[in-house]
């Protein structure tokens, strides 16, 4: 079977255009779901590990700067409202919809947040924060998958740091299904990195893809153009944009259990090669090194909402 003859540890890379070419339609698509269900199992798994520590090294996963960014986007905010936060992860990205007491707890400002992420561990963690405050709203669910929502549920989809990890077929799907689940003018909020050029999206690739402990994926991160296409190809309109500067450095990525110390060289050599060539890509990503051999990373980060269209 020529179609299965691929490398389950990669996910879809040259195997994905290989299977495309395959003749056999019916090997090729199992053998894509294969694939994909062995991404994702690597991804819950290096999910699972990173959970404990996750939001305590990289500022961007509660920044309250952020999250008012985020908020206005949405506003007017309706208390009736009832939302989807897909990949929540441990729930930081709609607490754009909460609001905190006095007594430092949450409280959201609409009906119901709804939560789905493929790794449990990640949920129990914004459980055990106070974010994530009612768990008989969690499904875990493959948001590449169909969402299993009915049509006109939802007023307002959040999505944070997720969609980098879909591919161009499964992005448009999410955008599609999340077309189909929100009721008429409800709003659809992306936040995620945004590349400019192909030399951006190259690194975006390159760095991603080595991140993980096990090199598990690839990412696609759009351009600000190719974001407003998806929205636009899908029957959004109103389409509102921010952006964001998440200040990252390979330390506090290793101090955060998300790489080994054999990927934090493999990493620091892989930016110190696009400063010393001192090209677009140095400039983009404002890549330096500090004098203990830290690299300093700023990965621009939209944020876009759009309405679903009345029709
Ligand atoms: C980088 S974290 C972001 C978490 C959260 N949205 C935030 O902004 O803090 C990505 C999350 O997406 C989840 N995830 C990855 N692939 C997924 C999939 N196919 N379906 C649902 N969740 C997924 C991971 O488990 C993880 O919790």
């Amino acid at each position: 079977m020529r179609c299965l003859k691929v490398d389950p540890g990669k996910r879809f890379c040259s195997t994905h255009e290989s299977l495309q070419a395959c003749e056999d339609i019916g090997a090729m698509k199992r053998a894509l779901k294969l694939l994909r269900r062995s991404a994702f199992k690597k991804a819950e798994k290096d999910y699972a590990s990173r959970s404990p520590r996750y939001v305590l090294h990289i500022e961007t996963y509660t920044d309250p700067i952020l999250r008012q960014q985020s908020r206005d986007l949405f506003e007017p905010i309706n208390p009736e409202a009832k939302a989807l936060d897909i990949g929540c992860g441990q729930g930081d990205a709609s607490t754009c919809l909460q609001e905190k007491t006095e007594d430092g707890e949450w409280q959201p400002s609409v009906l119901e947040i709804h939560y789905i992420d493929i790794t449990p561990e990640m949920v129990q963690k914004g459980i055990e924060r106070g974010i994530i405050g009612d768990s008989k709203f969690v499904r875990r669910v493959n948001a590449s998958e169909r969402l299993p929502y009915a049509n006109d549920t939802f007023d307002y989809v959040i999505t944070r740091y997720f969609i980098h990890d879909l591919n161009p077929d499964e992005k448009r799907n999410l955008f599609r299904d999340v077309g189909g689940i929100l009721k008429s003018s409800g709003k659809f909020q992306i936040i995620d990195m945004v590349a400019d050029s192909e030399e951006s999206k190259r690194l975006y690739n390159l760095y991603h893809s080595r991140k993980t402990k096990e090199a598990y994926r690839q990412c696609w991160i759009p351009t600000s153009q190719e974001y407003y296409e998806l929205f636009a190809e899908s029957g959004f309109e109103n389409i509102k944009e921010d952006s964001y500067v998440s200040h990252v450095n390979t330390i506090d990525w290793f101090n955060g259990g998300q790489i080994t110390k054999e990927r934090l060289d493999l990493l620091n050599g892989i930016f110190r090669n696009e400063i010393d060539k001192g090209d677009h890509v140095k400039e983009y990503f404002n890549l330096r090194e500090t004098e203990d051999g830290n690299i300093l990373v700023d990965f621009p980060v939209i944020l876009i909402c759009g309405e679903k269209y009345l029709g």
